[in-house]
């Protein structure tokens, strides 16, 4: 059998994972975008963004001819059997989802499909409100192509659930696929290309309805979303109780099987490219269906609140921040990406600064997307020893391994006078007792 030719409208983080994946498996991938900058990094192998082993991989691909990026959309369409949309789905100003990309991709595709002769697949990989393939997508196709959705061209909503730093990881291993289908024969179509993809290594499939499949992701980042938010408020209650720890706390009912050991780390808050857009579209379509969401609505409320106990912590130690200088390690909003969209770092250098502190920051590898957003308003170091010098206290805002690495004595012969603030429970309470120290969700006899 000849392998689907297969064509990735977008080529941001699920577009471009997906298609490297795809094209380490020996398929013939197009992927395209209106960027010609980013089209022209992906040809030279060069990713647009930092994910660990994208780099080689898209190399290989790039270099083996199974992956190229186009500028047109429909010559990538034309010479493939399955387009996938993976582009961006942002938030409005109120809250609700912005869909122009997925409406634009939609008119585009079915632009192409007019020219097409033989079938197509047509899939929705980006996260869409429920009722959006069906109600959004497919009459776009058909009214730009002249053609019937299940007649001419086929239709189904494929939702993805990589995480940014594992992303090919998780494409090639994923714990689950979801097959939301128009049609039998959609689905049959993507589920044939899965299992030749996965071989022998099939994960669990769900086939299921398109509005259906729509929700699993919804459901799946709110959850989600909702665990990281329950163990900060447990932290946040730890803390305010002598010698009560969070991190034992969190070990202890993820033993339990019905709760589950991931997602139970308590921090500073949550931040990325897709839970704060993910909730607050699900909230703005439950509020167009008069049903409340309050378990959504707190989780939302829970994670705004969180950044400031990174200074009442910092206080505790070192009492007013006013004039005092703040090294904060870590900006991107979790380790392995240089990805800072809605990142905690973001929220508590812009509290540190309006309380008049000097922010002194590092990061592995989102210092220069740090920069677009905070400007020359707090200063930039890139080895972690030139962060610490002199600075009055430390935040562990994000926690990559470099930062894990480092013991007291590194802070107390870097530091001023050493005071460190462990926002994401990475280092032993006990091994810290030399230097002043608090930490998210530990409660102290004096605290
Ligand atoms: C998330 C989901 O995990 C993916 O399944 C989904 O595909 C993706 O959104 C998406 O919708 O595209 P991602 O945003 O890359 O992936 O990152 P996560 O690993 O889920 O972390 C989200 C935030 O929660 C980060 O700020 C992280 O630091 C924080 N977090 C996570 C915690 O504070 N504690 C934890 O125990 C886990």
């Amino acid at each position: 059998m000849t392998p689907y030719r297969i064509s990735i409208v977008g080529t941001g983080y699920v577009g471009l994972c997906t298609a490297v994946g795809f094209a380490s498996k020996g398929y013939n991938v197009l992927t395209s975008t209106h960027d010609p900058k980013k089209a022209s990094l992906i040809n030279k192998g060069t990713p647009p963004f930092h994910e660990p082993h994208l780099e080689e991989m898209l190399q290989k691909a790039v270099k083996n001819g199974y992956l190229r990026c186009m500028l047109d959309h429909e010559e990538a369409i034309l010479n493939t059997d399955i387009t996938f949309i993976a582009v961006g789905t942002p938030s409005k100003p109120n809250g609700s989802i912005d869909l122009r990309y997925i409406e634009g991709s939609a008119c585009e595709i079915g632009g192409a499909l007019k020219k097409k002769e033989t079938s197509h697949l047509v899939v929705v990989k980006s996260t869409v409100v429920p009722g959006t393939t069906k109600n959004v997508v497919k009459p776009a196709i058909e009214k730009h192509s002249g053609k019937r959705c299940s007649i001419d061209f086929g239709l189904c909503m494929n939702p993805e659930f990589l995480r940014e730093g594992s992303a090919l990881q998780d494409t090639l291993h994923p714990d689950r696929i979801i097959i939301g289908e128009y049609d039998k024969k959609s689905g049959d179509v993507l589920e044939a290309l899965y299992r030749e993809f996965y071989e022998g290594d099939m994960p669990p499939l769900i086939r299921t309805n398109l509005p259906t499949a729509e929700f699993i992701k919804y459901a799946n980042n709110a959850f989600l979303a909702m665990k990281v938010s329950f163990i900060n408020s447990v932290a946040n209650l730890c803390q305010k109780t002598p010698e009560a720890d969070v991190k034992a706390v969190a070990q202890a009912i993820g033993l339990d099987k019905r709760i589950g050991s991931l997602f139970l780390n308590a921090g500073l808050g949550w931040g990325g490219s897709c839970w704060p857009k993910d909730l607050n579209a699900l909230l703005s379509y439950s509020k167009d269906l008069d049903i409340d969401l309050p378990l959504v609505d707190a989780t939302l409320k829970v994670n705004h609140n969180q950044p400031h106990i990174a200074l009442s912590l910092a206080r505790s130690l070192i009492g007013e921040l006013k004039g005092k200088r703040i090294a904060v390690l870590g900006l991107s909003f979790k380790p392995n990406t240089d990805d800072v969209r809605e990142a905690v770092s973001i929220k508590i250098i812009n509290k540190l600064l309006n309380e008049g502190a000097e922010v002194v920051t590092h990061d592995p590898q989102a210092i220069d997307n740090a920069k677009a957003v905070l400007g020359n308003r707090v200063q930039y170091e890139r080895n972690v020893r030139n962060c610490l010098k002199d600075a009055d206290c430390c935040i562990i805002v994000t926690e990559w391994d470099e930062y894990r690495a480092l013991r007291p004595q590194d802070f107390r012969s870097y530091m001023k006078n050493p005071a460190i603030v462990d926002g994401r429970r990475i280092y032993d309470p006990k091994a810290f007792k030399s230097v002043k120290f608090a930490a998210v969700g530990l409660g102290t006899t004096d605290s």
